[in-house]
């Protein structure tokens, strides 16, 4: 069975090719739309995205799902969405532990400088440990 990732739902978003996502599954509505008794416009504004919650707040029929079968193309692949999400908050997290690294390098740099400082006053002052 073949699996549709995000990139190809969102590039099938036109009256000419028209994929739709629903309860993750993907199903090409191109023929379907000019049949579809809510209307194209419907579908097409949804077009290229998740519709479960549109589809499923019309209260759609047995028969409106009974159509569904026909034009099933492939399984969603399994958390594409979720990939984008966690690559963007991988990304903030290297950040965020950059800074954090930073900073504690800071942290160390500090009171080693102020120690070496006072032992260098001490030695300079005293003539000598
Ligand atoms: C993608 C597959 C879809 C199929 C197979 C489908 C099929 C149908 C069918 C057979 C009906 C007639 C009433 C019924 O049997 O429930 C209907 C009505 C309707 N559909 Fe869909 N539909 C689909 C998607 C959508 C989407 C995504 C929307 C909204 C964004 C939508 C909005 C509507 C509306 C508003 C009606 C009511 C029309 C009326 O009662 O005048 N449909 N649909």
């Amino acid at each position: 069975m073949p699996v549709i990732t995000l990139e190809q739902l969102r590039a099938n978003k036109t009256r000419d090719s028209l994929y739709v996502l629903l309860h993750k599954k993907v199903y090409n509505v191109t023929k379907f739309i000019d049949e579809h008794p809510g209307g194209d416009e419907v579908i097409l504004a949804e077009a290229g995205q998740d519709v479960t919650e549109a589809f499923e707040d019309v209260g759609h029929s047995d028969e409106a799902r009974a159509l569904l079968p026909g034009m099933f193309i492939g399984d969603f692949e399994e958390g594409s969405e979720l990939k984008i999400k966690s690559g963007a908050a991988e990304a903030q997290a290297k950040r965020v532990a950059g800074a954090v690294e930073q900073g504690s390098n800071l942290m160390y740099f500090i009171p080693l400088t102020l120690l070496g400082g006072y032992f260098a006053w001490r030695f300079y002052s005293s003539g000598g440990l």
